[in-house]
């Protein structure tokens, strides 16, 4: 895959999405600092030096987002796990989280699009960037979670290679839905939990994980199951 580093840019998605919208397909936008990066439904991404920022741009007729939706947190973990012993999980639908000192932290994030025809995948760990005040409770960086810098650039080639494993696999049907839907909730920390979820409708629903799917979660609740789409989840509690 064609690799676009850049050394600031406003949003890896932004200017990855100005190609896609040219035709270019199969390639990625890494930045070493965004000036306004985007987290989803609307939120920042700080993104300070140190960190790592990218985007992925794939043909959607050629891969099924939903599958690159689970391949996406799955590789992160997947790399991530030969930098820390600490528990490394994915909180629906697709947080990196890190457990310390008994609680999980957010380590990183993925902003995925689906426009006419491509799929943009916005990448976001923190890295050796410095967390931000505002946001120390709830996130944290893999530089404080080992103790020390982590080169960036590897953390990305080991990610990017195992990501096109996935893409390769796919495509000569070595690997099927199931199991790659197996693999995801091996990582989940959300299922067979008790949790609320907020719906971008304001709702917030509260009940226990008892599965996830391609398409949402699966919850009981008070008044029996009920499935919720991933795309109307804004955040679980
Ligand atoms: C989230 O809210 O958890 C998703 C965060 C996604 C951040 C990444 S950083 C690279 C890409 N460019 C952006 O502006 N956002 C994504």
């Amino acid at each position: 895959m064609e690799i676009i580093h850049l050394s600031e840019v406003d949003s890896t998605n932004e200017y990855a999405k100005k190609l896609a919208k040219e035709g270019k397909r199969n390639f990625v936008v890494l930045a070493d600092k965004q000036s306004t990066g985007k987290g989803r439904w609307g939120r920042v991404w700080y993104s300070d030096e140190g960190g790592l920022y990218f985007t992925i741009v794939l043909d959607s007729n050629e891969y099924d987002p939903k599958v690159i939706n689970l391949i996406t947190p799955i590789s992160i973990i997947e790399t991530l796990k030969n930098y820390t012993d600490k528990e490394l999980g994915i909180k629906f639908p697709n947080d990196i989280m890190v457990k310390v000192n008994g609680d999980y932290k957010k380590l990183g994030g993925i902003l995925a699009e689906l426009i006419n025809g491509y799929m943009i995948i916005g990448i976001g760990i923190n890295v050796n960037n410095p967390i931000r005040k505002e946001i120390r409770e709830i996130a944290v960086s893999l530089k404080e979670v080992v103790g020390k810098e982590i080169d960036r650039v590897e953390i990305f080639n080991d990610f990017l290679k195992r990501f096109e494993d996935y893409l390769k696999k796919l495509k000569n049907n070595e690997i099927d839905d199931y199991e790659i839907l197996k693999n995801y909730k091996k990582y989940s920390i959300t299922i067979g939990r008790t949790v609320k979820i907020l719906l971008s409708n304001n709702e917030v629903i509260t009940g226990k994980v008892y599965d996830i799917d391609f398409d949402g979660i699966v919850l009981g609740t008070e008044e029996g199951i009920e499935k919720i789409p991933t795309g109307i989840c804004i955040h679980v509690r």
